[in-house]
């Protein structure tokens, strides 16, 4: 598939700075069990894509194909899935039996076994796994390796001197993931929307989503004539379908038993740490040593934090921007920043760090945008919109409803033009062919921008880690983040485009895990957006 993505964005360069590793996640699976998604034609209907965008999509399915449990027992005993209190995990001693130096890779062996104290038979399970030091303020986050056998792997690079501690976690058991895949196939509106409309002094409310099952009700298409966006709602009956004046979030409809909401439960079996080992201590790099390089299974992580800054491993130096730097670097030009409130966060920060930045009052609603800030001195402009439907929020107004792509279309982009995107949170309880279609539309109009302004940079912030709840697990648990994720890093492999790791950056952190990633987070993701607009010479 690389070699396809490469083929036909041949006519870009290769450079990525700033390190993001072209590399797929941090979770291999291998071999590939099983498909992905498969799109409910049942009540989901999509525009037909091109040949080429057909071959993509299933490539990419395969490519992020997850294990299917073996037999779920109907219904799911508890007692048969992991159990991360028995589960272990041990170092294995490495080629040179137990001595550890700068450069090489640690490799650890977690052996599940489920409520009943008895070894796991078949993979599935995710897992993440970080190793860290918390006084150096130190961590990078390792890649795990399902052996579909109940023990997996994580391998972990290793690049600072002194103490490290293994922390390995059951974000979910399998048995949870085969039931998150599974409510995207049936449920894909579990998380429902409605539409005010109005004509003088009637209005009417309905039911919207992007799959909308069929009943007696006729339907309003909105599909999008530009981008092929489907969007539809059940039809007012006194009303006509223009009469649609807003957009917003109504509900999450919960609709698992008893015994399954069990494998969704914190402290027990979601977000759990595997006990196992304590610290160990890496020894300096031995003379004559390479640099850290990946083995043949793994890759190397996209960076790691050292004494609280991501250090980004093989391309350009992270720097370090104060606001003056910032203020220096932005000058005469015009940042714009499209999606989800992960970016909006970041939108927020410059805001507040930039005494010369103001915010000018548009008079739009709190969340949703669009927002517009404003250095007259230095020639400095900042806005954010929010992405197209499905997006979370309260009354969004129809007119507001823009779909990126478009927003890139008619963007009067340049040299001093930054588009930085961030599309995830909101498209996760679909399948994943709605989020690969969204970011084939989203890609074409990138390339259409960079060809017509090659001076034009664009910047894509990937999903990241959040605390999980039952109800946060069933709508955007870091499973279909991480899902999201690999199929973004995929689709935007070999464009001129950045990617900021956001994944790796709040997995390798010490701080919990939050949606809205805590501020040393966003700190030195900002530097590494601004290492890219303006790199600098000495680091
Ligand atoms: C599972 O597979 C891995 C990799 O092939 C192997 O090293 C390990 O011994 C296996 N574990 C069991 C319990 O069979
Ligand atoms: C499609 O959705 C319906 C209704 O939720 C469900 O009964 C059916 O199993 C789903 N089909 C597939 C292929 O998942
Ligand atoms: C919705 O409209 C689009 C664009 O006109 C069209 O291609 C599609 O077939 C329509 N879908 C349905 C279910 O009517
Ligand atoms: C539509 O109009 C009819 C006639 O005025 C009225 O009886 C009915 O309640 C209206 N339906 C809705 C959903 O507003
Ligand atoms: C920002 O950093 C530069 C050097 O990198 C320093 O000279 C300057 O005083 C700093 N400004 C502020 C406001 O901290």
């Amino acid at each position: 598939m690389a070699k396809w993505l490469l083929m036909l964005f041949d006519a870009f360069s290769l450079s990525i700075p700033c390190q993001f590793h072209p590399k797929v996640n941090s979770t291999i699976i291998m071999p590939r069990v099983s498909r992905h998604h498969i799109v409910n034609r049942s009540f989901c209907t999509f525009q037909p894509l091109s040949p080429q965008d057909a071959l993509e999509e299933r490539l990419i399915l395969d490519s992020i194909a997850w294990p299917e449990t073996p037999l779920l027992p109907s219904p799911i005993s508890l007692e048969q899935t992991t159990d991360p209190a028995q589960s272990t995990v041990t170092i294995l001693p490495g080629r040179k039996g137990g001595q550890w130096h700068v450069g090489d890779q640690l490799e650890v062996m977690i052996q599940t076994f489920d409520f009943q104290g008895r070894p796991k038979k078949s993979g599935g399970d995710f897992i993440t796994a970080r190793l860290h030091n918390r006084k150096l303020e130190a961590g990078v986050a390792g890649q795990v390796v399902d052996h579909l056998n109940g023990s997996y792997s994580a391998v972990f690079s290793l690049l600072w001197e002194g103490d490290a501690q293994v922390e390995v976690t059951l974000v979910h058991p399998s048995e949870a993931v085969t039931l998150l895949n599974r409510l995207n196939r049936e449920q894909p509106d579990r998380t429902y929307f409605k539409s005010l409309y109005r004509s003088g002094s009637v209005s009417e409310t309905t039911i919207c989503n992007v799959c909308l099952r069929p009943t007696k009700q006729l339907k309003c298409n909105y599909t999008d004539l530009r981008t092929g966006e489907p969007w539809f709602c059940y039809k007012p009956t006194n009303l006509s379908c223009d009469t649609r004046i807003n957009h917003f979030r109504v509900a999450f409809k919960q609709s698992l038993t008893l015994k399954e909401e069990k494998l969704f439960q914190s402290g027990v079996n979601q977000k759990v740490c595997i006990q196992g080992i304590g610290s160990f201590n890496v020894l300096p790099k031995e003379d004559g040593q390479l640099k850290v390089k990946s083995s043949s299974v793994t890759s190397l992580p996209s960076g790691y934090y050292y004494q609280g800054v991501w250090r980004a491993l093989g391309g350009t130096t992270v720097s370090q921007f104060n606001s003056s730097a910032i203020t220096q670097c932005l000058k005469g030009k015009a940042v714009h920043m499209y999606g989800d409130s992960t970016v909006r966060q970041w939108f927020e920060f410059l805001n507040a760090l930039l005494p010369g930045l103001k915010e000018f009052d548009l008079h739009s609603r709190k969340q949703v945008g669009p927002f517009m800030s404003l250095d007259y001195e230095n020639n400095i402009l900042v806005t954010y919109r929010c992405h197209g439907p499905p997006i979370h929020w309260t009354p969004i107004p129809t007119r507001e409803l823009r779909y990126i792509a478009n927003e890139l279309d008619d963007l009067n982009a340049g040299p001093n033009t930054v588009v930085v995107l961030s599309i995830w949170a909101h498209i996760s309880t679909y399948p994943m062919e709605i989020y690969i279609r969204r970011l084939q539309s989203i890609r074409r109009a990138v390339v259409r921008l960079l060809d017509t302004n090659p001076g034009t940079m664009v910047i894509i912030r990937t999903a990241n880690s959040r605390a999980l709840s039952l109800q946060v697990s069933l709508t955007n648990s870091d499973w279909y983040s991480l899902q999201c994720d690999k199929v973004l890093k995929a689709m935007f492999k070999g464009l001129k485009v950045h990617l900021i790791d956001a994944w790796e950056m709040t997995l390798a952190h010490h701080l919990p895990h939050n949606i809205h990633p805590p501020p040393p987070i966003i700190k030195n993701m900002v530097n590494c957006l601004f290492s890219y607009i303006c790199p600098q010479k000495h680091g």
